[in-house]
């Protein structure tokens, strides 16, 4: 018996390349597979003599353990060669850190004022914005043909002018008043839309805090206290804040609150069109007959509520001076605001 061209065999393993996955299977089926070269040169050993078996033997497993080292080389050479993507996992490489996505501003001054209020007992109610006229409009004392409504331009859903897109949060606390019984003590944060034209300082989507408070013997002065607490923590200690009286069809008395312009620091400057002051909020005591409407004694209960907007606030804070970013996505104004809130 010959050497069973194991020279010759060798030879080729050595000399061999794949330039794709196809070839390198192709060589390992060729030469490594259950019917490859080296296993028929074993099975043909088998037969073999003891003395030749012994000798070819030691010679088949050299070459056998050459074409696997031959086969890693290829492997490794084709995925080298790859672009980086293609590439198997190297699981030695550092990783590559995640770019962190950050808080819309809206969010992050929706959340502080959320938590400055949660810290007074109130909680959160949040509530649909597809709402009935009588949650948005007629339970909160604004009947039709009332020239309220004017205030308020609303999006009605094409069927039925019944539903309509809410033009502030406080219908929910309609459904909270209509569904609890008093104490009751909570704030309801959400969009609300008003077709209005869109520009710098006004938008047609808008969000809005609305707190309510129920209970014996509330009072004036409890809201006062609550809103001077509020926008001392919003804002920092040296804010200063007024009331004005105001209507509203839900509350009597009303009044708005301004707080001084962090702009100019009340000095007067075109945000605070040179007033020194800016307006955030309206609110009051809730008109009995609001109560009466939600089944809640009005001659045992009475109740404050105010409705504060976000954008406003997010506007001063942040010094932004277009509304409309917000509703933008741009990635390069979004980018700016991080907050662990
Ligand atoms: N709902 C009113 C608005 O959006 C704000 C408000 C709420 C005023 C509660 C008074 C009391 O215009």
């Amino acid at each position: 018996m010959d050497d069973l061209g194991l020279e010759q065999l060798l030879e080729e393993i050595e000399q061999s390349t794949a330039s794709s996955s196809t070839e390198l299977e192709q060589y390992r089926i060729r030469y490594l597979g259950k019917k490859g070269r080296v296993k028929e040169l074993f099975s043909q050993l088998r037969n073999a003599d003891t003395g030749v078996r012994q000798a070819l033997g030691a010679k088949l497993n050299h070459i056998k353990h050459r074409a696997e080292e031959k086969f890693e080389s290829l492997k490794l050479k084709l995925s080298s060669d790859k672009p980086e993507d293609e590439q198997e996992a190297d699981l030695s490489r550092p990783g590559v850190p995640l770019p962190l996505g950050s808080r819309h501003p809206i969010s992050i001054v929706r959340n502080q004022m959320v938590k400055i209020f949660e810290h007074l007992g109130f909680a959160v109610s949040e509530g649909p914005e597809i709402e009935t006229d009588w949650n948005n409009f007629t339970a909160l004392n604004i009947p039709e043909d009332h020239p309220a409504r004017d205030m308020q331009d609303t999006f009605f859903l094409q069927t039925d002018p019944d539903i309509l897109l809410r033009t502030h949060t406080s219908p929910q606390q309609i459904r909270v008043m209509e569904n609890s019984t008093p104490p009751i003590r909570i704030i309801c944060p959400g969009r609300v839309y008003r077709n209005e034209t869109i520009s710098a300082r006004a938008h047609c989507i808008f969000h809005q805090v609305e707190g309510l408070y129920i209970d014996e013997k509330v009072s004036f002065v409890d809201l006062k206290q609550t809103l001077y607490y509020f926008a001392r923590e919003m804002f920092g200690v040296d804010i200063k804040t007024r009331f004005r009286p105001s209507y509203f069809p839900f509350t009597e008395p009303s009044a708005e609150m301004d707080i001084s312009c962090l702009i100019c620091k009340g000095k007067g400057c075109p945000v605070c069109k040179h007033s020194g002051w800016v307006e955030i909020l309206g609110c009051g005591m809730v008109d009995p007959s609001v109560l009466e409407n939600c089944n809640i004694d009005s001659s045992k209960y009475t109740g404050y509520a105010f409705g504060l907007g976000i954008e406003r606030p997010a506007m001063l804070k942040y010094q932004i001076a277009d509304i409309r970013l917000f509703f933008e996505n741009d990635m390069r104004f979004l980018e700016q605001f991080q907050s662990a809130l």
